[in-house]
């Protein structure tokens, strides 16, 4: 099936339009003389029958034109839909320059939708004028603690923190070793240098892109304080495992939760999987703030009353520290704004989870891409929703070609970046995170991205797979 030439359109609608206008004009006008002179006969007369005519013929042929304009636009429409989209992988896509680019996250849409609220907030923390450590986000402690199924939460100033701080309360010191996924973003990793640890990585499993836990097993040395697993992309890594052999060890299992807020395990949230969890208020983040901020959710009392402490100059109370701290604090205009956030986030991971379903069915065709993979038991959030293909690289320079964004989280395991060239580490030490390093491909993937978007971009996909 050819695909619709806008060009082709432009003229033939233009030229359509010129007629039209012309058609119209004459019928409107030649009544008149046609009235005036239908008791003569002469050559003015038969002229301005004639000119009558020739408008009706010309209004006639308009509508012919336009109706089979429109049963093309139809064919369009149709090629687009879910039902034509086999035939569409078929055609060449719309050519670049008519093309819309499809940004890989796009935060506008969200912002103009809820824009109203935020500003309401923003202005009642204002008007307060209590701007650190207030009601806005003692508010929001209890509210994602809630939301996450656990007892405690705590505010602090990003993931990362996050990160460093849950790792100080469960007593890391510099010497130490971490068991982190070496396929992970790189604050994992830098969370665990900023104490002095060493992050000693894990392999992960080709499908879910999470920590492999035969590979943990083998690596855990008597110096390992602590187990970090992180639910890369939005799905959960697989807990119960984990949790085992951190009890078997008595190490703490903290869940690295920047990119999986909403997703479960089980039945259960993440964030209440494993002793401590650590979540990243990051824009891009499913659940974004208006700059940074981050917060720990726990069901441990002590552990929450350490992280108080810990994230306030160590004070245990007022001007009196008990342990070196930091100032890692969430402030209360980011604390409102995500508290309007959290109300709409629900609605936003269902609409991520059906864009999801939508690329999953559409890419199922297409070959030599695979698509992500969602264990049973699991409910994914789709952070990212994240392909694989051999010549991954190819594609993406294929999709930027014609608007397409996209993104590789992420190209370089932590074992082979140049922060940590001291470890030792070579190509290979890896394979599997290496494997997939070289594959992996993030698409656009928000709550409000559009059916026709999504299919565009599979379209896209389907063309590159062809060559
Ligand atoms: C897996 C992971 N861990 C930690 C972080 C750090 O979070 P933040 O940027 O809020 O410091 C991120 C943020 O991108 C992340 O994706």
């Amino acid at each position: 099936m050819q695909v619709f030439n806008h060009v082709e359109e432009k003229y033939w609608g233009a030229f359509h339009d010129y007629v039209f206008e012309i058609a119209v004009l004459t019928v409107l006008v030649a009544p008149k003389p046609f009235i005036i002179h239908k008791f003569r006969f002469g050559f003015v007369d038969f002229l301005s029958k004639l000119e009558y005519f020739a408008g009706i013929c010309g209004v006639g042929a308009r509508l012919v034109a336009r109706r089979r304009q429109n049963s093309r636009i139809a064919n369009f429409q149709w090629a687009y839909t879910r039902a034509g989209i086999q035939q569409l992988m078929s055609s060449p896509t719309t050519s670049a320059a008519a093309a819309e680019a499809i940004n890989q996250f796009d935060l506008g849409e969200q912002y103009a939708a809820i824009g109203a609220e935020v500003r309401a907030a923003v202005d009642r923390v204002l008007a307060s004028q209590q701007l650190v450590l207030g009601q806005e986000g003692l508010a929001l402690e209890n509210e994602l603690a809630v939301f996450c199924g656990t007892t405690h939460g705590i505010g602090v100033a990003s993931g990362t923190d996050a990160l460093i701080l849950a790792l100080r309360a469960c007593n890391v010191y510099a010497g130490d070793e971490v068991l982190i996924p070496t396929l992970t973003f790189v604050a994992t990793g830098s969370a665990v240098s900023a104490l002095g640890a060493r992050p000693v990585f894990a392999d992960i499993d080709r499908a879910t892109l999470n920590l492999d836990v035969s590979d943990v097993r083998r690596r855990i040395t008597p110096k390992t304080k602590a187990i970090i697993a992180v639910h890369l992309h939005g799905l959960a890594a697989d807990m119960d495992p984990l949790r085992e052999i951190a009890k078997e060890r008595s190490l703490p299992l903290i869940e690295d939760n920047a990119q999986a807020i909403g997703a479960t395990y089980k039945g259960r949230r993440t964030g209440s999987l494993g002793d401590i969890a650590c979540i990243s208020f990051y824009p891009t983040k499913n659940l974004g703030a208006a700059g940074d901020g981050g917060m720990i959710v726990t069901n441990s009392a002590d552990l929450d009353a350490r992280l108080r402490t810990l994230r306030n100059h160590g004070q245990a109370s007022r001007y009196i520290s008990t342990e070196p701290g930091w100032n890692s604090r969430l402030d209360e205009i980011q604390a409102a704004i995500l508290r309007v956030k959290l109300r709409h986030l629900p609605a936003w991971q269902k609409a991520r989870q059906m864009n999801a379903v939508k690329y999953s069915k559409l890419l199922a065709g297409v070959s030599g891409v695979r698509v992500p993979v969602v264990p049973g038991g699991y409910e994914h959030v789709f952070h990212q929703y994240t392909i694989r293909c051999e010549r991954r690289d190819a594609l993406q320079k294929f999709l930027g070609e014609r608007k397409i964004g996209s993104t590789i989280y992420y190209p370089v395991p932590l074992h082979l970046q140049p922060l940590y060239s001291g470890l030792g580490h070579k190509p290979g030490d890896f394979p599997n995170a290496e494997h997939v390093a070289g594959e992996i491909l993030s698409l656009p993937m928000y709550p409000e991205l559009s059916e026709d978007k999504i299919e565009r971009v599979v379209a896209t996909i389907a063309e590159f797979a062809r060559q």
